[in-house]
Formats: structure tokens, C-alpha cells, sequence
């Protein structure tokens, strides 16, 4: 298989210097692109500003901003059997970027934002039969939100963690995921990302055999 795993926060710059952000350190897709790449798949890894070194044998995109990381999935989506979306991908952005750094006596103190796209609706309205793969981050109900998202965002499956878990979420090398699919729930114990990571590869792949 030929895999696209977007990976990391994405960041939102105010000025050349400041940016809006988020926890996300990129570890989960990571990992995820190793389990893959052991299981004799190509993976294409789009990924945010983070501080990890890609797979070697991974072809490795980085990118900043949501608005990069939409034109790196829609030029990869095309060539792959599955995408997995790990990224924490910044809901928002300002809505102007000051090509100078402000002036903190100058600077106004409210920033104006506007919405990014939903990477994952606009791979919804051109996909063709991908098999795709979402993320839901939750502090609470992460299950209850992740089965709306199965539905809203069209996609095939979402692995769910409630990141406010002890081993779970941000940072970390282990988490606690949920399969949610139309199937229903698979519930996992806590485990190493890379555990995590093949059980989403050898699920994906048994749905596409
Ligand atoms: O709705 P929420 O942002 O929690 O959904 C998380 C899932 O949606 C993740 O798979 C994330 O990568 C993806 N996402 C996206 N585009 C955004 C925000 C999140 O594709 N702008």
C-alpha cells in the first residue's frame, strides 16, 4: 500500500516571529509512518514544525501553516490507497500576517482570526475509494465526539484518545486509543505509539486486501 500520514501541529503565524500553535508534537504519526514503513508499505509524511528526525526511508514533506499541509494532501491524495490524519491541524488562523515584527507599543491586542479549511472535509469531496483515517483528541468524551465525527467528516475510521489520560495524548511515547468505525468500537489498552501504529496499519490493511 501507499500511504499519506500527516503528522504534528500546524503553525499559524501572526508576525515573522510569532505563530499560534498547538501541543501536538507529532510523535503519534511518527510512529505511526515506522509501523507502516516495517510492514512494507510507502509512505508519503506530511508534517508540521516538529522536532523529530522522518524515517529515512519515508518520503518526507515538512510543512507550517494548515493551508501548506492542505496543498501537500491534495497533491499526494491522488497516489495513495489510504491517508491517516494524525496532525493536530490549528482550527484557526490570524486573519493577517504582518510582514514586519509588531511593535509591542504599536501592536493591537486583540488578533482578528479566521477559520482554516477542514483538511479532512475537503479530502471528503474529492477522494475516490482512499480509506481514511481520522483523529479525535478529546479531554472528555472523546468517544462520544469521535462518532460524530465518523459521520460528519465521512471518514472510514477515527482513532479516538481522551488526551487528559495519564500515557495518553501529547508528548508522549504510549497512548490509549478507541477504533470507532460504522462497525463499532474497538477499545485498546494503554500502549507505545508504534503498538498503536500497527494496529492501524494491520486494520487498514485487512479492510483493503
Ligand atoms: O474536529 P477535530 O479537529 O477534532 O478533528 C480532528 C481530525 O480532523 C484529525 O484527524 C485532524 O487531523 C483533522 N483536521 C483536519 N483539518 C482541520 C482540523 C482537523 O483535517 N482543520
Amino acid at each position: 500500500m501507499r500511504l499519506l500520514i500527516t503528522a504534528g501541529p500546524t503553525r499559524e503565524h501572526i508576525d515573522p516571529v510569532r505563530f499560534l500553535s498547538n501541543c501536538s508534537t507529532g510523535k503519534m504519526g511518527f510512529a505511526i509512518a515506522e509501523a507502516a514503513l516495517a510492514a512494507g508499505h510507502e509512505v508519503e509524511l506530511v508534517a508540521g514544525p516538529v522536532a523529530l528526525t522522518p524515517p529515512a526511508s519515508a518520503h518526507y514533506t515538512p510543512v507550517i501553516s494548515a493551508r501548506d499541509m492542505l496543498a501537500a494532501v491534495m497533491e499526494y491524495l491522488p497516489t495513495v490507497d489510504a491517508v491517516i490524519m494524525t496532525a493536530a491541524v490549528a482550527d484557526w488562523r490570524p486573519a493577517e500576517v504582518a510582514q514586519d515584527k509588531l511593535k509591542k507599543h504599536t501592536m493591537e491586542p486583540v488578533i482578528k482570526l479566521v477559520p482554516n479549511p477542514d483538511i479532512l472535509s475537503e479530502i471528503k469531496k474529492v477522494k475516490t475509494n482512499q480509506f481514511i483515517v481520522g483523529f479525535a483528541a478529546e479531554t472528555r468524551n472523546a468517544l462520544e465526539y469521535a462518532k460524530d465525527k465518523l459521520e460528519r467528516k465521512g471518514l472510514d475510521m477515527i482513532v479516538a484518545n481522551d488526551v487528559s489520560q495519564p500515557g495518553a495524548g501529547f508528548a508522549v511515547d504510549t497512548n490509549i486509543v478507541s477504533f470507532v468505525t460504522q462497525q463499532g468500537i474497538e477499545h485498546f489498552p494503554l500502549m507505545s505509539k508504534r503498538e498503536v501504529g500497527a494496529k492501524i496499519i494491520s486494520y487498514i490493511e485487512s479492510k483493503l486486501s
